[in-house]
Order: structure tokens, then sequence, then C-alpha cells
């Protein structure tokens, strides 16, 4: 089998540039370890940052999340009880649309099928062959039987475990990486959010967020102990834990009921560089982890794909290698951007297990300024709705 780019793995990452590459006519294989469903039942946050909205737009499958999508004017923040708003609308001009990840997946999927294009599932034993030189080859098993597929690029978009930045020499990468002593306990509910917006809550016993999915669907979060386990929590110990959290007007509103799915996730910020290596390139969480507090990981996702799109559109059709040498240097310092906005997120939201007096008295101090600060909101503002791609 022969394409133009092998894709490895169909997250939002690989299927947004085998559509956003099929829009300018240039041919891609998708190879998956997993089955489609699998895919589908990962939950994961679910905010759009407004440039994602339009870049959904703009590869043509933005119908769904416009019709299903909450856009959202803001967020509140809530600290030891005092809840803020931030009306991104009123001070930068721009929202974020709350739609699943898994819906903006399964959206990329259907787009992918009546195209026609191929997407092969349960690829098992992927492995990335002479991306060194100009004609680069993935092997891979399916139904027990051998395959290679010859290609122009490779475009490593299987995330964090996949096997593409592994498949790089050691001595050519350099990672960076900081863990957070402190996971995020997740549970979903069919009951109807809290406030009308996300609340982003600090409280001296833990970060708390209300989330939704739909009018009709709630998320809801608190940070526990990185040891902890989804066994040691109960629905009912969870929902005690949140109204503690959360002001008194969110708690005596709280809608509780029987959880559909309940996980916990570690917190962990992650950036590998350089994000190319001869003819593969590394991108989503692949090349990078953010953690959830301010929902940039599908953000960041999608930036990637559309520069590496670009790049590889302009080397199609213009012949020129401008884009693509300039790849990494350019989505770099916008991940880096978004690293640094999600670490401070974490930074003044979360109890620290070392966090002395002091420590405390600054994140006071920074949600204090944030109220008093225009200009401080309007960073905030900035960052949460999206830096320009
Ligand atoms: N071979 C083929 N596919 C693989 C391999 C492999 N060796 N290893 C992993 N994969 C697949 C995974 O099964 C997964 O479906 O690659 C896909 C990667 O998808 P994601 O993990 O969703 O990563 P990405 O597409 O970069 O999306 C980023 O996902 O984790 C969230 O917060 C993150 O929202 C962000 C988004
Ligand atoms: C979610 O809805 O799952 C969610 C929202 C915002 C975040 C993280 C997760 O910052």
């Amino acid at each position: 089998m022969r394409t133009k780019v092998a894709i490895i793995g169909a997250g939002p990452a690989g299927l947004l540039l085998g559509r956003l590459l099929e829009n300018a006519g240039i041919e891609t294989v998708i190879l998956e370890r997993r089955s489609r469903e699998y895919v589908l039942g990962r939950i994961r946050a679910g905010v759009l940052e407004q440039g994602t909205v339009e870049l959904l737009d703009r590869a043509g499958i933005g119908e769904k999340m416009h019709a299903e999508g909450l856009v959202h004017d803001g967020v509140e923040f809530c600290f030891g009880g005092d809840r803020h708003r931030f009306n991104f609308r009123e001070l930068i001009g721009r929202t974020v649309t709350v739609y699943g990840q898994t819906e903006v997946t399964r959206d990329l999927m259907q787009a992918r099928d009546r195209s026609g294009l191929t997407t092969v599932y349960e690829a098992e034993n992927v492995s990335l062959h002479d991306f060194d030189g100009t004609s680069p080859k993935v092997r891979y098993v399916k139904d027990g039987v051998e395959h290679e597929l010859a290609c122009d690029f490779i475009a490593g978009c299987d995330g964090y475990h996949g096997v593409s930045r592994a498949s790089v020499p050691e001595n050519s990468l350099r990672t960076f990486e900081r863990v957070y002593p402190f996971g995020w306990l997740g549970i979903l509910v069919d009951r109807p959010p809290v406030a009308d917006e996300l609340i982003y809550a600090h409280h001296e016993r833990g970060f708390a967020l209300c989330s939704m999915r739909s009018p009709t669907r709630s998320r809801y979060y608190v940070q526990v102990s990185s040891s902890d386990r989804v066994e040691e929590w109960s629905d009912q110990r969870f929902w005690d834990e949140l109204r503690r959290r959360v002001d008194e007007e969110a708690a005596d509103s709280l809608v509780t009921g029987p959880s559909i799915e309940k996980s916990v996730a570690p917190l962990r910020s992650f950036v590998a560089e350089p994000l190319r290596f001869g003819r593969l390139f590394l991108a989503g969480d692949a090349a990078h982890i953010v953690p959830p507090t301010g929902a940039k990981g599908l953000n960041l996702a999608a930036s990637d794909v559309a520069v590496l799109a670009e790049a590889l559109i302009e080397f199609y059709a213009e012949q020129s290698s401008a884009g693509i040498d300039g790849y990494s240097a350019r989505v770099l310092s916008r991940i880096w951007k978004a690293e640094r906005f999600s670490w401070w997120m974490t930074s003044i939201l979360h109890t620290f297990p070392d966090t002395d007096s002091f420590g405390r008295r600054i994140q006071r101090a920074e949600f204090e300024y944030l109220k008093s600060s225009t200009a401080a909101a309007r960073s905030l503002a900035e960052n949460y709705t999206g830096l320009p791609i």
C-alpha cells in the first residue's frame, strides 16, 4: 500500500489532520492501535477555543458542534467561597464552546467514513522506518497479517504513549516535564449543570471544577491525592467533597445523581523538542501534555495539525519545504505559551502538599488581582479563549 501522508493515531489530532489534508486533495491513511469503539469510549475535556471552533468550521465538520455545542461567554473562579465571573465577550470579544472531545472525534470519524478514506483500526505492532530519507515506511500487523505502507511523510499523532516519539533516537530529543503531586477525580452524571458556565474552585481542601457536556449532562471534578483509587470514592463521598469546595449557592443548587462514569486522571506537563525528524512530525499529545486546568489539550492538538497541514499543503502545491522546515519552531512557540497558562491555572487553583502560608497568600493575591484588574482579567480571557494559531 502507498499513500502521501501516513498518520499514526485516530485521536482528534490524527483525524483532524486527515480532514485538513483531504480538503486539499492530499491522500492519507490512518493507522490506529485500538478499535473505533474504544477510541470513542474515552472521556476527555470539552472546551473548544474560538480558534478551534473556526478551524473545525473551515474543515467543514462544524455542523453538529454548532447545533449541540454551548457557547460560553465566560467562566467563573471561586476562591474559598468567593465566586467571580470573567466575561470574555466583554473583556476581549471572544467566547469558548463547550462540546465534548468525544463528539469532535465522532464527527471527524463520520466525515472520514463518508469520504471513503482508509482508517485501519486495531493495527498492531506499528513501526516507523526510514523517515530520515525521502521514502519512509510504516509496518503494521492487521488480523495477523503483516503490511507495509510506503509514504512521503509520517505524522505521529499517537498520543503520549505512542510509538512515534519512541521511534526517534534518544539523543535527538529533549524532553521537559513536571508531574503534579495530585490527580483529578472526575464523574459524569445525567443531571443539569449547577451553573450556566464552568466554575473553577480553589479551596484549602483542594481544587474542584463544575463543568458540563449538555444542558442535561454534567461533568464534575475534585482534586485528590495521586495515590487515591476510584474505589475509595463512593458517589456520596464525591458529592459531599464537591459541596465543601464550592460556594454556598452552588453547593445548595447542586443536583446530584448516580455517576455514569468515574475515573482518576494524573496531572502532568510535558514537552518534547524538536517536533520534526526528517520526514516524521509529532503533533498533539505525542508532542506535549498539559494538565487539564484550562482545557488546552485538544485545542493544542488542533493548532499543531493546522500548522502541519498548512506546511504539507505548501510542500505539495509549491514544492517548497519552508513550511515543514519551520513546523517545529512555529508550533513550539504556541505550545510553550499554552504550557505556561495551564501550569499557571494549575498553580493558583490547586492545594499543593508543600505550600506554606506564604504560598497560600500568593494564591489569594493572584485571585484578588484578577478580580480587580482589567488587564489581568483580559490576559486570562485571551489565554483561555486561545492565543492566535
Ligand atoms: N499505533 C497506532 N495508534 C496508536 C499507537 C500505536 N502504537 N499508540 C497510540 N495510538 C493511538 C491511540 O489509541 C489514540 O487513539 O493514537 C491515538 C492518540 O489519540 P489521543 O491520545 O486522543 O491524542 P491526540 O489525538 O493528540 O489528542 C489530544 O487528547 O489526550 C487528549 O488532552 C488531550 O485533548 C487532548 C487530545
Ligand atoms: C471537562 O468538561 O471535562 C473539562 C472542562 C474544563 C477543564 C477541564 C475539563 O479545564
